[in-house]
């Protein structure tokens, strides 16, 4: 019998329940859909092995409305699997964070899920200081509330192979669920599992006179990663002084009469296009001709799903200069999966023997060498490969990833820039080991946008506001201590502005200091003039800057933590909001440290007070970080 894979949409009945077929199901947390194929990667495999289980693969947003409704619906589970992916500073993906903070955060309800068994799978990156936390803090709670668990919590790490992760997890899956899902009278052995390479079903169209470039939904009700919202270019400035050998672009984003708004401290999602050489690149290596119009889909002609496929969302019909454009990430290294779809329409033997070899066990560090460490791109594994060309339907399927949105703390308030949503980026242009510049796809832009002061023709992007949860505090008497270096400073820059409209109103403010590092004054010393003026003002009650290549030594800003380390102590014991924005693998670590060396220190604490004196600094919300 074939057993369906149910792609569950928003509102389910629960019309399958006890035809006596044991069911599984699989959530997943995703952000840029990562979680969400190995999710489907899962069940594509179970289905092969366990006909009779049936399987489902659901998005922890769409399971339920309502906080009650996980709760009713969990209840009623009995196998179940999560992947899920951990962002920023320990947080979850937008469309597992009401889950998240329900289950993690809800009344203690004793062991109500004891009929549950159940696997967790992180995605992660060890370079991070949160690795997986996400997936470790629901591993555990399900335990604490009854549910049994099968095997470890998987521990992916982006930062090395994931898929290799992943891989070696199912192989410790597999015995558990031949257990519970394989027949009694079954005594066959499971049959060696290979994956399909998944694909779409390509429709060719004449090329209409005009057509929908850009599907938009401005005036939708809500704006989100789905559904962005088109806003152009008001300003752009550039924020490093003529001496300096990078770039840090100010961009202002028009979002009167769009519907969209924001508050001090979120973010905002910006899709843009690849550069122009870049989609010329992808286009020879595709061989195609660019005026090719087509559309994408994940069913069959009489409108029943793809059998066996994992495939991400189909996008709009429009031509392959556009799909390169908007929909392929080619700049990123390949997956092991890209290979073997690669090495499946490689004409070349050799090439293929060589690809799939990249994409195997044996090939694991040869794939870690060329791929990974040199930053192999997509299109230079192509261009390596010349007779692997795939037709689009795999190309777009199973090759190129979705080219995902770029996020940027907003560097402005509404309180000061209601119509505007202030961007300050860093240029991304390096050289990479393989000897290709890499430029990052939206700095690039950023850097090149053409503001409404230049031209009536301005740039615009799609873009969608995402909440955070890094907020001054609620009493504007509460002091702050801000510590932004470089363009870690972007928030700050949005506080700043709200307390100083706080202060013209009248608002009696408390102490904020601000600690901001670069390289050297006269350079990179972005925004000077403004904080200056917030100094003067009184919306910044200290300015410490921290000039790393000055003089002979680095001055960082935990180095002026260390200087300032009672008036820290002192506005902690107050009450104080301790606020760290940038880099996450350098920065906000040493910050860290630094941290509970002072509080250690100034509170004459043992090491293990210390550690417990920042974590709670943390779980009361007192101790927050945006971090990347
Ligand atoms: P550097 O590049 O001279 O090493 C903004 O990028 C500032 O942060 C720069 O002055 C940079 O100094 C500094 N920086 C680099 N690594 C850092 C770290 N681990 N902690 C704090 N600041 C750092």
């Amino acid at each position: 019998a074939e057993s369906p894979v149910i792609v569950v949409p928003k509102k389910v009945t629960e019309d399958e329940v006890d035809d006596g077929r044991k069911k599984v199901t699989v959530f997943f947390g995703t952000q840029t859909g990562t979680a969400e194929g190995f999710a489907k990667a899962l069940v594509e495999e179970a289905k092969a092995r366990y006909e009779k289980a049936v399987f489902k693969v659901i998005d922890l947003d769409d399971y339920a409305a309502e906080d009650d409704e996980y709760e009713e619906k969990l209840k009623k589970e009995s196998l179940a699997f999560f992947f899920l992916a951990t962002y920023g500073d320990g947080e979850p993906t937008d469309n597992a964070a009401r889950f998240y903070k329900w289950f993690t955060e809800g009344e203690e309800k004793g062991e109500w899920l004891d009929k549950l068994q159940y696997a967790v799978f992180g995605l992660g990156n060890r370079q991070y200081e949160h690795f997986n936390k996400i997936a470790k803090v629901v591993d555990e709670k399900l335990v604490e509330q009854g549910a049994k668990r099968l095997v470890p919590v998987g521990m992916g790490d982006d930062d090395q192979c994931i898929e290799d992760d992943f891989t070696a997890w199912k192989e410790l899956v597999w015995p558990e669920l031949d257990q519970l899902l394989r027949d009694e009278d079954d005594t066959s052995v499971a049959t060696p599992y290979t994956a399909a390479v998944a694909e779409y079903r390509v429709v060719f169209h004449d090329k209409p006179e005009t057509y929908d470039q850009d599907q938009l939904t401005n005036g939708h009700a809500v704006h989100d990663a789905q559904h962005p919202c088109r806003s152009n270019v008001a300003v752009k400035k550039e924020l490093h002084s003529p001496l300096s050998d990078r770039s840090c672009t100010h961009l202002e984003f028009d979002i009167s009469n769009t519907g969209l708004s924001y508050e001090t401290g979120d973010h905002v999602g910006v899709y843009v296009e690849n550069l122009s050489e870049v989609v010329d690149e992808a286009e020879k290596l595709i061989g195609l001709p660019p005026h090719t119009y087509f559309s994408v889909h994940t069913d069959n002609e009489d409108g029943t799903p793809l059998g066996g496929a994992s495939l991400p969302p189909p996008f709009p019909p429009c031509t392959l200069r556009k799909a390169l454009a908007s929909y392929a990430d080619v700049l990123s290294s390949p997956k092991k999966s890209a290979l073997l779809a690669l090495a499946a329409h490689a004409t070349d033997s050799t090439e293929a023997d060589r690809l799939k070899f990249l994409a195997s066990p044996a090939g694991k560090d040869e794939y870690a060498q060329w791929i990974v460490a040199s930053h192999r791109s997509l299109l230079e594994v192509m261009e390596a490969f010349p007779s692997a060309k795939p037709p689009l339907g795999v190309f777009f399927a199973s090759v190129a990833p979705r080219l995902q949105p770029r996020y940027y703390s907003i560097s402005s308030s509404p309180k000061f820039a209601p119509n505007r949503i202030h961007v300050t980026c860093a240029l991304v242009y390096e050289q990479t080991p393989s000897g290709r510049v890499h430029k990052g796809v939206c700095s690039t832009w950023m850097k090149n946008a053409v503001p409404m002061t230049e031209s009536q023709d301005c740039s615009w992007a799609p873009i969608y506001v995402r909440t955070s949860n890094f907020r001054l505090p609620s009493d504007p008497k509460v002091p702050v201590i801000m510590i932004g270096p470089g363009t870690g400073l972007a928030p700050f820059r949005g506080f700043l502005q709200e307390r100083l409209a706080q202060k013209e109103a009248g608002t009696e403010l408390g102490t904020a200091i601000l600690f901001f590092g670069c390289r050297n004054r006269k350079v990179d010393f972005i925004y000077e003039d403004e904080l200056n003026n917030f100094v003067e003002t009184g919306a910044l009650s200290e300015l410490v800057t921290a000039f790393s290549r000055e003089g002979a030594t680095k001055e960082y800003v935990q180095h002026k933590m260390t200087q300032k380390a009672s008036d820290i102590w002192n506005f902690l014991s107050e009450g104080a909001y301790l606020y760290v924005c940038g880099d996450a693998k350098g920065m906000a670590k040493d910050v860290h440290r630094t941290l509970h060396t002072i509080v250690q220190e100034q509170g004459s604490l043992d090491s293990s007070k210390a550690e417990l004196y920042v974590k709670n600094l943390q779980m009361a919300g007192r101790y927050l970080r945006d971090v990347w």
